[in-house]
């Protein structure tokens, strides 16, 4: 498939899994590719896994919590590529605590990554993206959907990004972007093995309501579905969000 000849696609997280995997699919399907994240060393690990051919890739290093960063950021993909057709925010946090021992600045870390990067983001590609009639995908969570135990800062943040993306595709489907979201379940990546958990929390009950019925997915499965929501053939699909859980929440 070569759904993204021609386009430019901006990913954000792209240091990580999921964000990496989307990077890939969407240079295998001909987009030149921006991508950006706050991890630099692991940013040049996936430039290398996109390899030389004849792509066009540029490594950006942005903290999404910084409305300069964010908004020079985009300016460097647009003036390097001249358009922006998708962007793909992927970066994102998790921790877990109990709701009592949650202290402000560790939940507004949450909420300044995954939800305030994330509108970040959008806010000054949207501009581009009328241009070229692009679209938005952003990362939810079952999270959103369902709650999880112990991740009250991150449930909030995904249900905003919910919220968040749902207006936006409300705004601006008369102006010829679409915005939709994915809700993953539990996939094996950085954020999920590296997790720190507090003494008190019962980790069974938490594993039990994170449990897919199908076999775990790895990143790609949840990158297929994203190029699908980010290319034309989704042309009349705007402000939903896709479960990529298999069956966690039936
Ligand atoms: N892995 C899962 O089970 C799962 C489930 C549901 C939703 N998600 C969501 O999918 C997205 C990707 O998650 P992942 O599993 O690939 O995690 P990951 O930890 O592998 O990747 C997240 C990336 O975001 C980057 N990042 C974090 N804070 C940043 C900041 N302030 N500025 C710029 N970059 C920043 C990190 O450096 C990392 O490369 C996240 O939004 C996550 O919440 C993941």
């Amino acid at each position: 498939m070569n759904r993204f000849a021609g386009k430019v696609a901006l990913v954000t997280g792209a240091a990580g899994g999921i964000g990496r995997a989307c990077a890939v699919q969407l240079a295998g399907e001909g987009a030149a590719l921006c991508c950006v994240d706050y991890n630099a060393e692991a940013l040049n690990d996936t430039m290398a896994a996109l390899g030389d051919g004849n792509l066009q890739k540029l490594a950006l290093t942005c903290d999404v919590r910084d409305e300069a960063q964010v908004a020079d950021t985009v300016k460097q993909c647009v003036d390097h590529f001249g358009r922006l057709d998708a962007l793909v925010n992927m970066a994102g946090t998790l921790r877990f605590d109990m709701a009592v021992d949650l202290e402000v600045k560790d939940w507004s870390n949450v909420i300044a990554i995954n939800l305030t990067g994330t509108m970040l983001m959008c806010k000054h590609a949207l501009p581009h993206l009328e241009s070229s009639s692009g679209s938005i995908v952003n990362a939810a969570s079952t999270a959103a959907h369902a709650g999880i135990p112990y991740g009250i800062a991150y449930a909030a943040s995904k249900g905003g990004v919910l919220a968040m993306t749902r207006s936006i595709a409300m705004e601006y489907a008369k102006r010829g972007v679409r915005a939709n979201t994915v809700s993953p379940g539990h996939i094996a990546t950085g954020m999920t093995n590296d997790i720190t958990f507090p003494e008190e929390a019962d980790i069974d009950f938490l594993f039990q309501r994170t449990e897919s019925i199908l076999p775990p997915a790895d990143p790609k499965g949840v990158a297929s579905m994203v190029a699908l929501l980010a290319s034309e053939e989704a042309f009349h699909i705007t402000g939903q969000d896709v479960l990529i859980d298999g069956g966690t929440l039936g």
